[in-house]
């Protein structure tokens, strides 16, 4: 896969509907990555590419690799076969300041608790002073309008100057979706985002995601646990399994047997007794049934999905 993909992603789908990316090379290409971890391989020979504007979750139960792949292409881990490029640079070849442009929203928010909201946007900025300004934590003017902004985009400007720490969940997942945005990224890698908040918090979430990579020509890439949200939300769905690509196809053309061959594999591993003659699992049995109910719980409840926190 080369820098000349046009209107298609790396699944063959067209995203010609969206005109201002046509001609435009991919945001993120990861080409035939692998790690492991001594002789556990973690991840193995996986190929996507993304778009700015994409919306993009990876599925995959506990252990199939997602954390490890975002962690190699936000840069804090190295991949061990492969290239992860990012705007056409191998990820070791970016400047730091070419690596700010990848943004990282964790499970957890990791806010400086202690801290307002403002402060907490204003680090995202960090990385753009020099540093003795750095150092003393001045800030421009444009700094600190920037990350007001920030924060009026993602509905928290009422909360600027209150600790990180009265916050609630989903409130703190927004002021931490603000500082990636004071980095002026080009890429969101979002690693379980909604995984600790309640399910009308974890919508309202979701909705800015897709709004931002609508709107700001971002491309986000968000593992999830719930197939729910990734099918309310997302343009596209990643499924890996044990490490590996399963599944990588339009969100809206997933069917029940996409699921399974993503879902079915991790139940392959971990309880064979489950899994019906085809070696798929058995779809009556109960341990299989509440293994859907349980995916079904993460479903958002559309009346929700409008309240935001
Ligand atoms: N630092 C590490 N050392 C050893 N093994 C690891 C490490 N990080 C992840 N693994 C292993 O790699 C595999 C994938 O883990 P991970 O990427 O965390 O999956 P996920 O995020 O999908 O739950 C698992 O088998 C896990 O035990
Ligand atoms: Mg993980």
């Amino acid at each position: 896969m080369g820098d000349a993909v046009d209107t298609t992603s790396a699944n063959g789908r067209t995203l010609g509907s969206q005109p201002d990316i046509v001609g435009k090379p991919p945001v993120l290409t990861v080409e035939d990555f692998s790690k492991s971890f001594g002789a556990r391989s973690a991840v193995e020979n996986v190929s996507f590419s993304l778009m700015e504007h994409e919306f993009v979750a990876v599925l995959g139960p506990s252990g199939a690799g997602k954390t490890t792949l975002f962690r190699c292409i936000t840069g804090s881990a190295k991949s061990d076969a492969g290239r992860i490029r990012f705007g056409g640079t191998e990820i070791e070849r970016l400047t730091p300041r070419e690596l700010r442009q990848i943004a990282v929203v964790f499970q957890q928010f990791n806010l400086v608790r202690r801290l307002t909201a403002l402060d907490n946007v204003l680090a995202g900025r960090l990385g753009y002073l020099p540093t003795w300004r750095g150092v003393f934590r001045r800030f421009e003017r444009a700094d600190k309008l920037r990350a007001f902004e920030c924060l009026e985009r993602v509905g928290m400007l009422d909360h600027a100057l209150q600790r990180a720490d009265t916050l609630s969940g989903g409130q703190q997942q927004r002021v931490a979706i603000a500082r990636a945005l004071a980095q002026e990224p080009r890429l969101i890698v979002a690693d379980e985002p909604v995984a600790s908040l309640d399910p009308s918090s974890a919508a309202g979430v979701m909705q800015l995601l897709k709004d931002i990579a609508r709107d700001e020509g971002v491309a986000v890439i968000c593992s999830l646990h719930q197939v729910g949200y990734a099918r309310t939300f997302t343009d596209r769905v990643i499924g890996l399994a044990r490490g590996r690509v399963v599944v990588d196809a339009p969100t809206q053309s997933l069917d029940e047997a996409a699921y399974d061959a993503l879902y079915g594999s991790a139940d392959l591993r971990s309880n064979t007794a489950t899994t019906g003659h085809s070696g798929m699992p058995d779809h009556h049995s109960t341990v299989e049934k509440d293994r859907r109910a349980a995916l079904r719980l993460g479903d958002p409840d559309p009346v929700l999905v409008s309240d935001g926190v």
